[in-house]
């Protein structure tokens, strides 16, 4: 008999970490029709309000992603619960091809608050992302010869549809739509290199979030746009992440003290509906009739959510509440990264990543739930931090606690695991 097949094997993390208190919940609806294309927990979510979240077993957890940062002003704000009342008593949805007063509002808002010339509104970033790609393609063919290569950095991420995924150096569909080209980030000279005859465009995030919010430079992103003018070439930033407030600038451009010629946003500009815009300046507004289109784009339900947003952003003291209440959680994170030995705390405003000491990202995630409190984990070894921009400082605090009850679980059940021990 060999014995080593009647040992035990050994405890994976994940066993251990959700012991058999774990709520395992169910619903009346099962999820066997969904496609499983995205990891979820059992739990399903039937109510939210500001920070918090329920479940249908009525059991309450703070959000800290918050849609993936796309809830910007937090749960079911009453402001934009009227907003898109009122809007769906009045009008819907006229069609793309017809004029309507929330679009022409917010198109006109956005224009004015962020010095663009000309906005378009479509339905999510990676669209927003695709209709960047193609306006700098036109703009080469009309004034560099025919140019329509976009150089990108490693890790970044515009988006899943083919084009975006091709500019984010994602090869998983192949064959990937070619004119990209990649260079590391905060690589000034790797970009100077990358730039030839056939170049049209740079186009990068001024913080890279799902590869472990990396912020840019200033040094970097400044000589990224100086390099630019001087090619002339274009500088599109993709600020689906980074805009709306969520860095503490209206978008995270200003922060830098730089100027694209083409932005994009999304997540947070729709507070949780699905709504994204491209924004161009100068000459790099070149679209002629027929050349950008979409079924809902426009869509007025989702813009008067995008003018409620954008209205509450602008409103008095929100920008400067991110950037107070960023600091907090900065300092309360810093805290606790220090008491359990975790790294480093990288990001502006209330996009925050927390390096983590090892590969412990996913089970903090878990055992974070565990405790009631909703993160995500961009990378193995960070942590994200999205919390709605109108996070109050007792919901930081809380947030901290779980947070450090989250660790503990963890700690403790890789000292279990080391030895082997099961639950
Ligand atoms: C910087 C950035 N650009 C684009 C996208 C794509 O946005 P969406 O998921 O709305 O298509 C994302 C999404 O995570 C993002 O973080």
């Amino acid at each position: 008999m060999n014995l080593f097949n009647l040992r035990r094997p050994a405890p994976s993390l994940d066993d251990l970490l959700l012991d058999a208190k774990t709520p395992m919940l169910r619903d009346e609806l099962s999820s066997q029709s969904l496609m499983p294309t995205v990891a979820r927990p059992p739990q399903v979510f039937v109510r939210g309000q500001g920070s918090w979240l329920w479940d249908s077993e009525d059991r309450a957890y703070l959000d800290f992603t918050q849609g993936g940062a796309a809830n910007s002003l937090g749960h079911s704000p009453s402001v934009l619960v009227r907003a898109l009342a009122d809007q769906a008593q009045a009008l819907i949805n006229p069609g793309s091809g017809l004029h309507n007063r929330s679009q022409l509002n917010l198109v006109d808002r956005l224009c004015h608050s962020t010095g663009s010339d000309q906005a378009y509104l479509l339905n999510s970033g990676a669209e927003a992302c695709e209709a960047a790609i193609k306006l700098a393609r036109k703009w080469g063919q009309l004034h560099r010869s025919g140019a329509y290569r976009i150089i990108t950095a490693s890790n970044a991420c515009h988006g899943r549809s083919l084009s975006t995924l091709a500019a984010s150096g994602d090869n998983r569909f192949e064959p990937q739509l070619p004119g990209f080209c990649h260079v590391p980030f905060n690589d000034l000279p790797a970009l100077h290199a990358a730039v030839d005859a056939h170049t049209v465009a740079i186009m990068l995030e001024p913080i890279q979030s799902d590869a472990g919010v990396i912020p840019a430079t200033e040094h970097y992103l400044k000589g990224v746009e100086r390099l630019c003018r001087e090619l002339g070439i274009l500088l599109i930033l993709d600020e689906v992440q980074t805009g709306m407030g969520r860095c503490a600038t209206l978008l995270a451009e200003q922060h830098y003290g730089v100027r694209a010629d083409i932005v994009t946003l999304g997540k947070g500009l729709g507070g949780g509906v699905p709504l994204a815009a491209l924004l161009a300046r100068g000459k790099a507004c070149c679209f002629e009739l027929g050349e950008l289109e979409g079924t809902h784009h426009g869509n007025a339900l989702m813009a008067a959510a995008g003018v409620a947003v954008l209205d509450s952003v602008l409103g008095h003291g929100f920008l400067e509440h991110v950037r107070d209440t960023g600091q907090y959680l900065g300092e309360g994170l810093a805290r606790l990264a220090h008491r359990y030995g975790q790294g480093e705390l990288r990001g502006q405003g209330l996009l925050l990543g927390l390096g983590l000491s090892d590969d412990s990202a996913d089970a903090v995630v878990k055992a974070a739930l565990y405790e009631g409190l909703i993160l995500n984990a961009p990378q193995p070894d960070c942590l994200r931090f999205t919390p709605a921009l109108t996070v109050s400082k007792s919901n930081i605090d809380e947030m901290l606690l779980r947070l450090a009850r989250a660790f503990s679980r963890v700690h403790t059940t890789q000292l279990q695991c080391r030895k082997g021990i099961a639950v």
